[in-house]
């Protein structure tokens, strides 16, 4: 497979090469390297882009000028090496003066110190040319119902995000936000838990225009459901903004493996998705090809990159049997089979009204469902053409 260059956008946050694997249960493995580091072995990697929390680059407690003088050899470091700082986000999660979250917490001098750290980053981003800023909520929820009030912190949510979204449109920033759903950990349930939840709470926001969704592949499956599903969900609301791709191996903790080192199959039909849009047409995802994932405990530096390069193959692999799917004749006739091309049709004729519907004796008193009943879809030998390209 060909190597990766910066026509493909791949990007990558810092925190994933960068993460020194601390967990619940052991120490760090690897060394911390300086944020400028990571950027030059990405863009040799052949990635395109990075992104990163503030306190990725420098500490929470940072002064103005220590804050100034890293994120100026960050930038230095990241134009020699012609990428681009794609998206940045704010970590509202590691301090304990987040340990009940930002947004919702109880506390209201907390809520007003973490839109302070959020309003301040927005400004960074936009001052990097970032045009994407995320916001995962992952402290933002409970591990015990009786410490919130839920409506409360639902109206705080939206607060917060509205004001950050004001605060961005007041400003002229080219700036979106991309909300960050996760059904659980670090909080015992965290609020907007999955792409739907988060969609529903956008519809509600006054400066809903510019917040979005930035689905993560492993935390929509931590939920059991379906990653193509959400974004294809996400994409028809024009809510798409960005994603994080990785790996994840069915319903337990936050995996962050390669991505398609979970799921092989699902990460097929989202490269499929990604790369050759829907069947009939509709609204494309333009955006980075971001991943988030991170390298195993047991990886030391050879890993790190190793496992880094492997995120981009593993597209690369993907998207190369996703295109020859969709080109090959037999695929073409097995959609033709299922119907895939009539779904795009609208059910009522154009100018057919409700009235013209019940006058329609052949879409019922007409209509053989018994006969309809016993057609062929041929769904699994589609399916089975497909993996006879991924695995085949
Ligand atoms: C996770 C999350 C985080 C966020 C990141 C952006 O794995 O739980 O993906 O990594 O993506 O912090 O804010
Ligand atoms: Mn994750
Ligand atoms: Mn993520
Ligand atoms: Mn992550």
């Amino acid at each position: 497979v060909r190597k990766p260059t910066k026509e493909d956008k791949f990007s990558f946050g810092l925190w994933t090469v960068g993460w020194q694997a601390a967990d619940p249960f052991g120490t760090v493995t690897r060394p911390a390297l300086d944020p400028w580091e990571y950027a030059e072995r990405l863009a040799e990697l052949g990635a395109w882009g990075i992104t990163f929390h503030d306190n990725d680059v420098f500490p929470f407690d940072a002064t103005d000028a220590e804050r100034d003088r890293i994120v100026g050899r960050l930038k230095d470091a990241v134009d020699n090496a012609g990428l681009t700082i794609e998206m940045v986000t704010t970590n509202t999660f590691t301090h304990p003066v987040f340990k009940d979250g930002g947004l919702t917490n109880n506390d209201r001098s907390i809520r007003r110190f973490g839109l302070r750290k959020i309003l301040r980053n927005v400004d960074l981003a936009a001052e990097l040319g970032a045009t994407t800023f995320v916001m995962w909520g992952g402290r933002e929820g409970s591990e015990y119902d009786s410490s919130k009030d839920l409506g409360a912190a639902f109206e705080r949510y939206k607060e917060g995000l509205d004001t950050v979204a004001g605060y961005i449109k007041d400003k002229g920033y080219d700036l979106r936000i991309g909300l960050e759903p996760k059904p659980n950990e670090p909080r015992g349930d965290i609020f907007l838990p999955t792409v739907g939840h988060a969609l529903a709470l956008i519809a509600e926001l006054d400066n809903g225009d510019v917040v979005g969704l930035n689905p993560e592949v492993g935390h929509e499956q931590m939920a059991g459901l379906n990653y193509t599903h959400a974004i294809a969900q996400a994409l028809t609301a024009g809510k798409l903004f960005h994603i994080d791709l990785n790996g994840q191996s069915g319903i337990k903790y936050d995996q962050d493996k390669v991505f398609g080192h979970g799921d092989l199959a699902s990460a097929f039909f989202t490269v499929d998705l990604l790369v050759n849009g829907f069947p009939g047409g509709g609204p494309r995802y333009e955006g980075p090809i971001h991943f988030d994932y991170k390298p195993s405990r047991t990886e030391g530096m050879q890993g790190v990159w190793d496992s880094a390069a492997a995120n981009m193959e593993m597209w690369l692999m993907l998207a190369e049997k996703a295109r020859a799917f969709r080109a090959d004749p037999v695929t073409a006739e097995l959609l033709a089979e299922a119907s895939v091309a009539e779904l795009a049709e609208p059910t009522l004729a154009p100018g057919e009204t409700v009235a013209d519907l019940l006058a329609d004796r052949s879409a019922f008193e007409d209509f053989d469902a018994e006969e309809a009943g016993r057609r062929e879809y041929r769904f699994v030998e589609l399916y089975h053409q497909a993996m006879r390209h991924l695995i085949g």
